[in-house]
């Protein structure tokens, strides 16, 4: 099995350059005997900031989203080549509060996701349903529908660099943490998707992350899920006394 764990820390829209590298530099010091795979995505500003403390470590360094085009007329947009200049390895795409406050699609989402790819970049896909969706029992239906809109035209191989994050919007910021078992019944789904989509050997490899208001009480009840395999943590990610407990969940 050549699953493992890994987990991310979602800055979102936090901090200046100073207290990103504040918190960079703890999680450096904190994390160096951690046993798993670990990423923090800042903003685009502090982003060169915080890759100059962890750059050799054992933290990855990850961007929130990036343009669905290398260059150009796109005013307000970052590009793939920009992140890749200062040493980004890593892009989550797809975030509900990239598709539900900034209105993208599965069509968009894919443009981006194909063009990370093939700049060589990871990419953590995320998915998940709003709360009306799962009152109405549509749960399996959104995920299925994200995970193929966001992987359209995505080779086997590239699949290799993609992440799944989970992340049910109703769990976002609000404290409601998915039970375990709820969490799982959906990853399983994901990985059965996969599945069908680019084979067993496939599914059985691909990592899914949980997210949604994990926190160090959490975390281990979770990772203890046959389907999760690590965690994209917002709010609980923004200080190294909440990270590092989850990151290092025993
Ligand atoms: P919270 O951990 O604050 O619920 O945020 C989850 C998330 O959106 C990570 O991308």
């Amino acid at each position: 099995m050549s699953r493992y764990y890994y987990i991310a820390g979602n800055w979102k829209m936090h901090y200046t350059r100073a207290q990103s590298a504040e918190l960079a530099q703890t999680l450096v010091n904190e994390l160096r005997d951690g046993k798993h795979k670990y990423l923090v995505a800042p903003s685009f500003t502090n982003i060169e900031t915080v890759s100059a403390i962890i750059e050799g470590t054992n933290i990855r360094l990850g961007a929130q989203n990036c343009a669905p085009e290398e260059q150009g007329a796109h005013t307000g947009e970052v590009s793939v080549l920009q992140l890749k200049d200062i040493g980004v390895q890593t892009i989550i795409l797809g975030h509900s509060e990239r598709r539900h406050s900034y209105k993208e699609d599965d069509t968009l989402i894919n443009k981006k996701v194909k063009l990370a790819l093939k700049h060589g970049f990871e990419v953590i896909l995320c998915i998940g349903e709003l709360l009306e969706e799962r009152e109405a029992g549509k749960v399996e239906e959104v995920c299925k529908t994200q995970i193929a809109g966001g992987l359209e035209g995505v080779t086997a191989a590239e699949l290799g660099n993609v992440v799944i994050a989970y992340e049910p919007v109703w769990a976002i910021g609000t404290g409601k943490t998915a039970t375990p078992q709820d969490a799982e019944a959906v990853h399983s789904f994901v990985r059965q998707t996969i599945a069908q989509l680019y084979g067993e050997d496939a599914a059985s490899k691909i990592i899914i992350q949980y997210g949604g208001s994990v926190k160090p009480e959490n975390a281990a009840e979770l990772m203890a899920m046959e389907n999760i395999n690590g965690a994209l943590v917002g709010g609980a990610s923004l200080k190294a006394d909440t990270f590092v407990p989850i990151a290092k969940f025993a």
